[in-house]
């Protein structure tokens, strides 16, 4: 007898799919299925990388290992040259102008030179280009914060001739030959091991003025130009004059004190305009 012959007496009724046999046992096949064990050894991560076919052994993990380990001594080399010369123009007063690894000075660049913290630095900069982006990302002065980079938050607040002006809102070009301070050049002594903090810094720390402090480089560089302005004698005074500084983790009240105990104890140093 033919194998034909012997389906058409006896034919085979093919396995229902999950959700057909539901219905027909009335149970939900979610009741069938197995209870996976969380406690079983778990399968390595292998999700392929883009342009690999998942037989082709190379995991996740594996991919991007590979990829940082081939990028990231060209990248890093770079960043870590260019800083050090940043470092090396802060420490001798004089600058190279190189531009900085990622970065193009722009089709309309200029030279323009900035007396940042008692040294010339000579950039290639477009008129467009704000102080703000100048110190952080051409000089190689990072401790001034960019916030949010529209004259709302404080956090890139600088001296120019002695007067605090908000760096994210003034363009590098119109601060040409005015001295400019950044929160590295308050105190450049604090740096070194033993060296002095300002007595502001100082006070911020005694008084626990900041948590996460990324708003401090610019509440410090406020708080200093506050000494020399007509604030107050009362903490709401000091609260009004510190009003453009917002402070997210909100350390108002630590920073108040930290500013009246430096008006109280310390005589103003003159401010350089
Ligand atoms: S970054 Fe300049 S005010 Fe916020
Ligand atoms: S200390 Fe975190 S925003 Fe001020």
């Amino acid at each position: 007898m033919l194998v034909r012959d012997l389906q058409s007496q006896h034919p085979v009724t093919p396995p229902l799919p999950p959700k057909d046999r539901a219905m027909d046992d009335g149970h939900s096949p979610d009741e069938d299925a197995p209870i996976p064990d969380t406690t079983a050894p778990q399968e390595p991560d292998t999700w392929p990388a883009p342009g690999h076919s998942p037989g082709s052994g190379l995991d996740r993990r594996t991919f991007i290992a590979a990829s940082l380990s081939a990028s990231l001594p060209l990248v890093v080399g770079d960043q870590w040259r260019w800083r050090s010369l940043a470092a090396m123009a802060a420490a001798t007063g004089q600058s190279t102008g190189e531009i900085p690894p990622g970065l193009t000075a722009g089709p309309n660049a200029v030279p323009v030179s900035l007396l940042i913290n008692d040294t010339v630095h000579h950039l290639r900069l477009e008129p467009r280009v704000t102080l703000l982006d100048a110190l952080r990302n051409y000089a190689g002065l990072t401790g001034t914060k960019k916030g949010c980079d529209q004259g709302q938050c404080g956090a890139c607040t600088v001296h120019v001739g002695g007067n605090r002006v908000l760096s994210c809102l003034t363009l590098a070009m119109s601060v040409r030959g005015k001295p400019i301070t950044t929160v590295e050049g308050l105190a450049p002594e604090g740096m070194i091991p033993g060296g002095s903090l300002h007595p502001m810094q100082q006070a911020f720390i005694e008084h626990d003025a900041f948590q996460c402090g990324y708003c401090t480089p610019g509440q410090l560089m406020s708080a200093v130009a506050l000494l020399h302005e007509p604030c107050g004698p009362a903490d709401a005074d000091v609260r009004e004059c510190m009003s453009g500084n917002i402070c997210r983790c909100g350390a108002y009240p630590n920073i108040v004190a930290a500013v009246q105990e430096v008006r109280a104890k310390h005589t103003p140093a003159p401010r350089r305009s």
